[in-house]
């Protein structure tokens, strides 16, 4: 296959950046987008120009690591797949495709297709742990969690925090990636202790890193690479609300 690429360049944070034009040639219908880009790296590095710089890691789906816009979608064209999972049998030979890094005020670009990701580092910080004190490893039953709470609270914890829900909401929102983590410990028995704190805590860290409010149009959910749903941010809404009332004065 031949591909034509339109990819972001930008040397550093204040640099201002620009498209350019690649061939990427002789690949595999069968290779990974990401191998795509390593054929290409390759080519650059051989003529000694500077290979494009984008994140991964497990390639694997379930890291979260890797992550840009793959002509304007976030993780590219197939629902439910990171694009370290988009394979190049999903295009044509001789497609064109414009490559650009997450777009949003609270993920500054660091190098062409990377951002810095930090400010959901310090939105969990804000309170997505349980810090009760547990003593040694207790046997695996003795906590009983119903098996409707386990799902739920299992579905929410797929979140890998790719932050493609940022990149798709036109607020730049990071609701949906909040909201996961909100429902990820408030349906567990070991998350009640704090539930109350981590909501109010973790919502006012996303509005203070400058991630913009939700809308409700629901291109977070169209683009999570885990189908994480929309009914998580109506889940953390009232979960805040229950923790304005019982933690007032
Ligand atoms: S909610 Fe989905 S899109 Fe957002 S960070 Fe988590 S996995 Fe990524
Ligand atoms: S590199 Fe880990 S999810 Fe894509």
């Amino acid at each position: 296959m031949r591909i034509f690429l339109k990819v972001w360049r930008q040397a550093t944070p204040r640099d201002r950046g620009g498209f350019v034009d690649y061939t990427a040639e002789n690949i595999s219908p069968d290779m990974s987008f990401l191998e795509m880009l390593d054929v290409v790296n390759e080519s650059l590095i051989v003529k000694g120009q500077d290979p494009i710089a984008f994140d991964s890691d497990c390639r694997e789906g379930i890291c979260g690591t890797c992550g840009f816009l793959v002509g304007g979608v976030p993780h590219g064209p197939d629902p439910g797949t990171s694009v370290c999972q988009l394979h190049m049998r999903r295009f044509k030979d001789d497609d064109r495709l414009v490559l650009e890094p997450w777009r949003a005020r609270a993920f500054p670009v660091l190098k062409d297709l990377v951002v810095d990701r930090s400010a959901f580092d310090r939105i969990i910080q804000a309170g997505g742990y349980t810090s009760v004190n547990v003593g040694g490893a207790q046997d695996a039953n003795l906590i009983l969690v119903a098996k409707t709470a386990s799902d739920k609270a299992m579905d929410s914890a797929a979140c890998i925090g790719c932050g493609a829900c940022v990149a798709a909401c036109k607020n730049a929102s990071a609701a949906l990636f909040t909201s996961a983590k909100v429902a990820h410990l408030a349906f567990l028995p070991q998350g009640q202790p704090e539930r109350a704190t981590r909501v109010v805590a973790m919502v006012e860290r996303h509005d203070a890193e400058g991630f913009g409010s939700c809308s409700n149009e629901g291109e977070c959910e169209a683009v999570c690479p885990k189908e994480i749903p929309i009914t998580n941010i109506a889940h953390m809404n009232r979960e805040y609300l229950r923790a304005m009332l019982v933690t007032r004065d």
